[in-house]
């Protein structure tokens, strides 16, 4: 098994983070986040559904904690929420809400486990957005504020940092499409944030490392995809650099390569839209990162050209179109296509090599059916987790540098504009109870990690 040539030394982990699992929005000085407000417009989330009480990790962390201990895993990543640290999103830390991960961080030291924290996943504070939001320039000197203020409390403890978790999400779900919050639908609004974004991604690096006393990691996170042609054809072939542009090389280009792709920009002119860059902006971007964390969930298809046969648009614009392959889903619908994230994998070794790289989520909603004890026999899932985990293993084997891999997620929990209807969980929460149950993934990721260090 590919799985086994997995070294002594590779990271083990599972993945969260705060809007998620916490609940107890209101709770030590929180103030809302950009989601607490989404979640309250009417058709927004499925259900209705919203993170007020989530998995009430806020009050059970103690018991997560050993969840994750139990399951032998080294690395816990989870991320800060913003409006529990520094309400409002400026001025001064709110102790309170630093307490809560001061404890977090001293409960996973005690128990063996490696922090590694994600300063920004999602949680912008309302006032932030209320202000301008991503899109203004201002919020990325916010962000690198922030940083610093979490990095002034956890930093003589954790040595892992990331800086922001799928720029591409916040800034296009959130600021052009409209499906997260805080549910803008602008194209231009969606490259600002996404500008502004990198933006305090390098502002950040750059203050996280002047403060850091000993030598620590930092990086970013970014969701990747493959996008191949559907056909050989020079417009499908051009659909499919267009969606890598935009999906990939918008955010891999300036923090490795200090430059904005220029096929991309091209593009966004047709639409009217510049990234509205300053001087000095790239270089504090491309500041130098220690780990790259990737994200990967499915692959894509692209076509140029729409059912008829036509690569234009009623407006005349070129036709851009992901293609439904034959191939087994998940429950978000996402094609399961693992050969896919090896060659991802091969391709950000060789067109953006030198950076250590270490997945930091992967994983697969299934139609989770408990058993009358709560127990989920997921074979889907631990296929889904299988295949994948030998992807990593061939990809490296093909040379690229992946040091770790962090399923997602320990916990079901809120799955942002689907709400508890989709479960990514390793560990079942009935959330009537909020008993928490280990499926068969978990016990199979345990053996797993064992069998691959040589414990048994
Ligand atoms: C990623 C998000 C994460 C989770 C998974 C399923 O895009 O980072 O919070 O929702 O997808």
């Amino acid at each position: 098994d590919p799985i086994d040539t997995l070294p002594p030394t590779f990271r083990w982990g599972v993945a969260t983070s705060s809007y998620q699992i916490e609940g107890a929005v209101a709770e030590d000085g929180r103030t809302p986040s950009i989601w607490d407000t989404f979640c309250r417009v009417p058709g927004a989330v499925a259900n209705g559904d919203h993170g007020d009480v989530a998995c009430d990790h806020y009050h059970r962390m103690p018991q997560d904690v050993a969840l994750i201990a139990d399951l032998g895993l080294d690395t816990y990543r989870f991320s800060v929420a913003w409006p529990r640290v520094q309400p409002g999103g400026r001025g001064p830390a709110n102790p309170a809400g630093l307490a809560f991960y001061d404890r977090l961080v001293d409960e996973l030291l005690g128990r063996g486990v490696d922090p590694w924290v994600t300063l920004y996943h999602w949680d912008l504070p309302q006032e932030l957005e209320d202000a301008g939001g991503w899109p203004n320039r201002d919020t990325a000197y916010r962000f690198a504020d922030y940083a610093e203020l979490v990095f002034g409390a956890l930093g003589d403890r954790v040595k892992t940092w990331t800086t922001l978790n799928e720029p591409w999400c916040s800034a296009m779900l959130g600021y052009a499409y409209g499906n997260h919050a805080p549910g803008r639908r602008n194209l231009g609004d969606g490259i600002a944030a996404a500008h502004h974004l990198l933006l305090g991604h390098g502002l950040a690096v750059q203050r996280l490392r002047a403060a850091a006393a000993t030598p620590i990691e930092l990086g970013l996170t970014v969701n990747l995809s493959t996008a191949d042609p559907a056909t050989d054809s020079a417009t499908d072939r051009d659909a499919a650099r267009a969606a890598d542009g935009l999906g990939n090389r918008l955010y891999l280009d300036p923090v490795f390569r200090g430059s904005y792709p220029q096929d991309v920009v091209a593009d966004l002119a047709a639409e009217g839209v510049r990234v509205p860059v300053q001087e000095g902006d790239l270089e504090v971007i491309s500041a130098p990162i220690d780990v790259l964390g990737v994200n990967f969930y499915f692959g894509q298809v692209h076509s140029g050209v729409d059912e008829q046969g036509r690569d234009r648009d009623e407006h005349g614009k070129p036709v851009r179109r992901v293609i439904r392959r034959d191939l087994p889903r998940t429950a978000m619908d996402w094609e399961i296509v693992p050969e896919s994230f090896t060659e991802l994998l091969v391709r950000l070794h060789r067109d953006y090599p030198g950076v250590p790289l270490v997945i930091t989520e992967n994983g697969a909603a299934f139609d989770d059916k408990p058993d009358a004890d709560g127990f989920v026999a997921d074979d889907d899932r631990v296929a889904y987790l299988t295949e994948h985990l030998r992807a990593v293993a061939r990809a490296r084997q093909a040379g690229a540098d992946v040091r770790g891999y962090f399923a997602w997620s320990l916990l079901d929990n809120f799955e942002w504009a689907y709400g508890y209807d989709r479960r990514f969980g390793i560990v079942r929460v009935d959330y009537d109870t909020q008993r928490r149950t280990p499926k068969r993934s978990a016990q199979w990721y345990r053996d797993t990690v064992r069998r691959v260090r040589g414990e048994r």
